[in-house]
């Protein structure tokens, strides 16, 4: 991977809206489909079809974007303290590390806020995601979205102690 293919990341702004809702809708649409049905898929997709609400609920929370060659390829969002919210890559730029990049830059983040441990409810086809970077499935869930019912697994992360002697 060259450095150009390094993602770099930086807050959401309101104008971004447009192109985090297209990356949301592609990555539903098109990375899900072996665990999901295209009813599950279409319904979760539509999320974003409100994009004053979506802008709402990316500024309400911590939302990074991450891009590539100054292109926005994905974002996630930390809500609260300890608690990723959303976490999404488009399906051109899935593969090399744009998630990895996010999810390290919001576990920091959550540290930085107190947290000592976080948790994801993470949708089937990004378990194997969370799972390789320390995640623990902890419950099983379903729940409806735009009529669909979906599954998903809550996750969690112990976060790693400050120093001993570090200022809290
Ligand atoms: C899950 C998702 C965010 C991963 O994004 P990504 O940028 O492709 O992930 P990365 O390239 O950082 O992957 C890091 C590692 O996880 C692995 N990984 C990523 N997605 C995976 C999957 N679906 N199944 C198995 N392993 C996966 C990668 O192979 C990689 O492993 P490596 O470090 O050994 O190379 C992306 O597939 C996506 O947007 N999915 C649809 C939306 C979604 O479900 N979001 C989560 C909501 S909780």
């Amino acid at each position: 991977m060259s450095a150009t293919n390094t993602p770099a990341l930086r807050p959401f702004l309101p104008t971004d809206t447009p192109v985090l809702a297209a990356i949301f809708a592609a990555a539903v649409e098109q990375l899900t489909g072996d665990d999901y049905s295209e009813a599950q898929q279409e319904a979760w997709a539509a999320i974003a079809d409100d994009e004053e609400e979506f802008g709402k609920k990316l500024a309400g929370e911590l939302t990074l974007i991450a891009t590539l060659r100054n292109a926005p390829v994905g974002f996630a969002s930390l809500k609260g303290k300890d608690h990723i919210d959303m976490l999404y890559v488009h399906p051109s730029a899935a593969g090399q590390g744009v998630a990895s990049a996010l999810c390290d830059a919001l576990e920091k983040l959550a540290g930085g806020r107190g947290a000592k441990s976080l948790t994801v409810e993470a949708s089937d086809n990004a378990e194997p995601f969370f799972k390789k970077r320390g995640y623990v499935a902890k419950q099983r869930n379903t729940v409806t979205i735009n009529g669909e019912w979906l599954a998903n697994t809550t996750m969690q992360k112990t976060l790693a102690e400050a120093a001993p002697g570090a200022p809290q």
